[in-house]
């Protein structure tokens, strides 16, 4: 698990007009597994990183089904991943729902890349449903 704090990224590239922040370095990240980012200690900020081939794929690590955050451990077959909670499936490269009868909701998709040995995603927007945005309110 790696845990940051986007306040204090302070390495960041300006790339299309959209802006990218250092996630890891390159080699921490192996081929064939999925790693868990949380980020300012909020468990709704949360994404996941793979590699497969050589490829990154970057996604949102909170299944929408039960709003469980494992999908970075999640099994990989044929350019997917699978929840290892209940299974629901999404497609690596896209975040895309698979299966219509899991209903409609999808992974949020994150733009990754590498330079310089060093690992980028685009700055990420997390998507925090409603009742969780209630629940952190009527917490305060
Ligand atoms: S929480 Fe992911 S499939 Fe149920």
């Amino acid at each position: 698990m790696f845990k940051l704090n986007l306040a204090i990224i302070s390495d960041r590239i300006q790339l299309d007009g959209k802006e990218f922040i250092y996630l890891c370095q390159s080699d921490s990240v192996y081929n064939g597994r999925g790693y868990q980012f949380i980020f300012d200690d909020d468990l709704d900020k949360q994404l996941a990183v793979f590699r497969r081939d050589g490829q990154l794929y970057c996604l949102s690590n909170i299944c929408p089904h039960r709003h469980q955050d494992k999908i970075f451990d999640g099994i990989i077959r044929d350019m997917k991943v699978s929840c290892p909670e209940h299974g629901w499936t999404y497609e690596l490269a896209t975040g895309k729902n698979v299966n219509p009868l899991q209903g409609l909701r999808k992974l949020k998709k994150y733009e990754i890349f590498e330079k310089n040995g060093k690992i980028y995603i685009e700055f990420p927007e997390f998507e925090i449903p409603k009742w969780r945005e209630k629940m952190s309110l009527d917490n305060k």
